[in-house]
């Protein structure tokens, strides 16, 4: 194992309703290390962001969830830590082809098409964060996806079927690199997080409400809020406002 302490320990299950579901769950009933990591093959009730379902062909993909607890995070600086970790994937997928992005706030495109999403649970206590529950889809050898249609995988793009488990020790080793960079100083992965985001500093087109138009990514704000120009000025997004219209 290259890392000093993410998944040292690891509990693999061949099915579970969710990887995410199933730490907090198992947290109401043993103290968890931090780093702990539950990795399975197949999800019945994976989620997604905004209560989506995350849909992966059983044995083919990563599915997996770390606990961290990263309380030395203020709570308005909790989006470092997805940050962090959209960096991380970025970072190991791009080692092995060049040309991917991250899409704010939790998604991993290649050419517009998703292949990997994030899912981070925060438990917050007073003003401090008590944990972090960080889960990860990344879409590895499926070949055919039905929903989302315009998903892809590492061996959509390559040809190439990939070793699941070289996949998951190269990005748990970038997982813990950029962690470490987070603690060590929240803001140090932004300049790196907006050098690999889709739509900074460019004009893409965005849904909001029924009303299409056009933004330019600006940066992030401490909530998480994506700031954008428009064509009425600057403009801060929550989560559920913005629909990137990729095609
Ligand atoms: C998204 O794109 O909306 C986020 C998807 C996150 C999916 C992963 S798969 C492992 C972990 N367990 C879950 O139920 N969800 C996350």
């Amino acid at each position: 194992m290259e890392t000093l302490f993410l998944g040292h320990e690891v509990i693999r299950l061949a099915t579970v309703p969710s990887t995410n579901s199933y730490i907090k769950d198992l947290i109401k009933t043993r103290d968890l290390g931090e780093g702990f990591m539950v990795v399975t093959d197949y999800q019945t009730s994976g989620r997604g962001q905004i209560g989506n379902t995350w849909y992966s062909e059983r044995g083919k993909n990563l599915l997996f969830s770390c606990f961290l607890r990263p309380h030395w995070l203020a709570a308005d600086q909790l989006f470092t830590l997805n940050m962090s970790v959209c960096l991380a994937l970025v970072n190991a997928l791009n080692a092995f082809m060049p040309g991917f992005s991250i899409k704010w706030p939790n998604d991993i495109l290649y050419d517009k098409r998703k292949i990997a999403g994030v899912l981070i649970e925060n438990s917050l206590v007073g003003s401090g964060i008590e944990h972090s529950i960080v889960g990860v889809g990344l879409n590895v050898n499926q070949t055919i996806f039905e929903y989302p249609l315009n998903a892809t995988s590492l061996y959509k793009l390559s040809g190439i079927e990939q070793d699941l488990e070289l996949l998951l020790r190269n990005v748990l080793a970038q997982l813990e690199r950029q962690y470490e960079k987070v603690r060590l100083d929240p803001k140090s992965v932004m300049p790196d997080y907006y050098s690999h985001l889709y739509g900074y500093n460019k004009w893409v087109r965005v849904q909001e409400k029924n009303k299409v138009h056009q933004i330019r990514i600006q940066g992030v704000d401490p909530f998480g809020h994506l700031m954008a120009e428009t064509k009425d000025g600057m403009r801060h997004y929550g989560l559920k406002e913005l629909k990137f219209l990729l095609d």
